[in-house]
């Protein structure tokens, strides 16, 4: 096993930057942290260090500005990107289709009224932690109406459906594979296996590289050192109010519908 190269600067003798051949594409608030990490431990798989955002944010800079924020890695190494805003940016899809129209992409998907909560609970979390804030049944529902706003942006964001079928204009499903968030979290083992053989790479991954920790209440990653996701990942949620989420709850059902039927697979439990 080739030593791991996890700093974007340091290179050993016969590496070079290649363009990644599989990307993260989302969804925000997805488990997208944990499974880059995981995936990390492979030793055919070099990630990049930080979300890029190249399609999104960074596109008129061209390609070779793009292949510079990827990792050294040897020939025989995948490299993978993860930048979750590229699942809901309409015009992604057909840059990356541009950049390499073989590509693999990774989509890890959550129960939709969890990760719309999860989204707004890093909002208000990060930015803005006051009072004044609206809270997230004034952002999610419309007060007049009662009924829910599709125009919030983290409701938005879990429209599977919306975003997926703009995926799905540019990119067969065999190139999709579609990561269940919920049970990522419980088992990334599971999962993990799939995508090993989704990308072709020999099974290296066991159960042995992670431990449950008890404190954290996740999968950590066992090692010389052994290493959780940060406090950020897995975060207490705001409270929000069971008539709220039961009005989103059915809200997302027919849009979840829709998504199954695009995916050829049911997620229980939405
Ligand atoms: P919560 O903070 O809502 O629990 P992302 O990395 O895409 O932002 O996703 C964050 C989510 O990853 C967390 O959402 C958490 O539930 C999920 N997750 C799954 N496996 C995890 C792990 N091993 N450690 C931390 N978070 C994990």
């Amino acid at each position: 096993i080739r030593p791991k190269i996890r700093h974007r600067f340091h290179r050993y003798p016969h590496t070079s930057r290649y363009l990644p051949q599989c990307i993260i594409i989302g969804v925000r608030k997805g488990g997208t942290g944990a499974l880059i990490h995981f995936l990390d431990i492979h030793p055919n798989i070099a990630i990049a260090s930080t979300e890029v955002h190249f399609f999104d944010n960074n596109y008129k800079r061209g390609l070779n500005w793009y292949r510079k924020r990827m990792p050294y890695s040897f020939p025989n190494q995948i490299t993978i990107e993860k930048t979750p805003a590229y699942f809901v940016k309409k015009h992604v899809p057909e840059s990356v289709k541009k950049m390499n129209q073989s590509i693999k992409l990774l989509l890890i998907v959550r129960e939709p009224v969890e990760r719309t909560i999860s989204d707004y609970t890093q909002i208000w979390g990060k930015l803005v932690r006051n009072s004044s804030y609206p809270t997230f049944e004034e952002l999610a529902i419309d007060p007049a109406t009662k009924i829910v706003k599709p125009s919030f942006a983290a409701t938005e964001r879990s429209l599977y459906d919306k975003h997926m079928a703009n995926w799905l204009k540019y990119f067969n499903l065999s190139q999709i594979h579609i990561v269940d968030g919920d049970n990522f979290r419980r088992n990334p083992f599971q999962e993990i296996v799939e995508i090993e053989k989704f990308l072709h790479l020999e099974h290296k991954i066991s159960e042995k590289d992670y431990y449950f920790d008890p404190d954290k209440k996740f999968y950590c990653i066992k090692g010389f050192i052994n290493r959780c996701l940060p406090d950020s990942k897995g975060r207490q949620h705001v409270k929000v109010q069971e008539y709220v989420k039961t009005k989103l709850r059915k809200f997302f059902r027919p849009h979840n519908e829709m998504f199954f039927k695009m995916i050829s697979r049911r997620f229980e439990n939405w």
